[in-house]
């Protein structure tokens, strides 16, 4: 099964170079302000920053005191991100992991639980959810959120097929070298996967572009309760 790491690592350079060190204008207006609300960033917070491409998100959380373990299964995209986020490197520890491996997730433990994990438009990225949803859930303290953010599946998704999971190719930069893979899953495909896994949902976000109506990202916090 194509998993899509082939184009991530084609496209790891212009990713970071597009993005560099303050990312862009879609993230920044959109993802952070939301994300940001959700998580509740305190000092001292443990958290794990999944698929976290250059680093971007994990620098901002590293300026707000939290202890970071970010990981990405592009090497390159970890190479870069290493680079660029040279002056954070007490704070963030990045590794090479692929989350749709659950015994690979595991080995993020360290010698404690993550207070907090986020996923910053990553999840329709990834081709399987469930080994990722399960080894959250299993990394997390009691009471620890879990918040990402993505596609909004109500309002794009494939083939004129909202319910059925697809694969289609697009890209998330103009003129990325090699288009990528987006998973396309229905509102209630994602949710129930993190019911089963025994999360709840206790934040959410709808977020348009500036001045539409129609919101193209949603925002959601899924929280450990026992
Ligand atoms: C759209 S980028 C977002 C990067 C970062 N979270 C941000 O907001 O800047 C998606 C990232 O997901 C990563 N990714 C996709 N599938 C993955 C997987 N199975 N395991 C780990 N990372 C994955 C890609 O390499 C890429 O860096």
């Amino acid at each position: 099964m194509d998993n899509g790491l082939t184009a991530w690592e084609k496209n790891a350079k212009f990713w970071d170079d597009y993005m560099g060190d303050k990312s862009n204008c879609f993230h920044r207006n959109l993802i952070r302000p939301n994300v940001t609300k959700l998580l509740d960033i305190k000092k001292g917070d443990f958290i794990l920053d999944i698929a976290c491409g250059n680093g971007n998100y994990s620098e901002y959380l590293a300026q707000k005191g939290a202890k970071i373990v970010a990981f990405d299964y592009s090497e390159k995209m970890i190479q870069l991100a290493i680079k660029r986020r040279q002056a954070f490197s007490d704070s963030i520890e990045f590794n090479v992991c692929d989350a749709t491996q659950y015994n690979e997730l595991l080995k993020l433990k360290r010698n404690k639980s993550y207070d907090k994990a986020v996923a910053n438009m990553a999840i329709m990225d990834i081709v399987d959810i469930r080994p990722l949803f399960s080894a959250v859930y299993m990394l997390l303290r009691i009471n620890g959120v879990f918040v990402f953010a993505t596609h909004h599946p109500c309002f794009t998704y494939p083939n004129d097929d909202y319910f059925t999971d697809a694969v289609e190719k697009g890209e998330a930069i103009p003129e990325q070298p090699v288009l990528q893979n987006y998973y396309h899953r229905s509102m209630q495909r994602i949710f129930n996967i993190a019911f089963e896994k025994g999360f709840v949902i206790d934040g959410f976000y709808e977020a348009p572009f500036e001045g539409e109506k129609i919101p193209i990202i949603m925002i959601v916090r899924l929280r450990k309760n026992n």
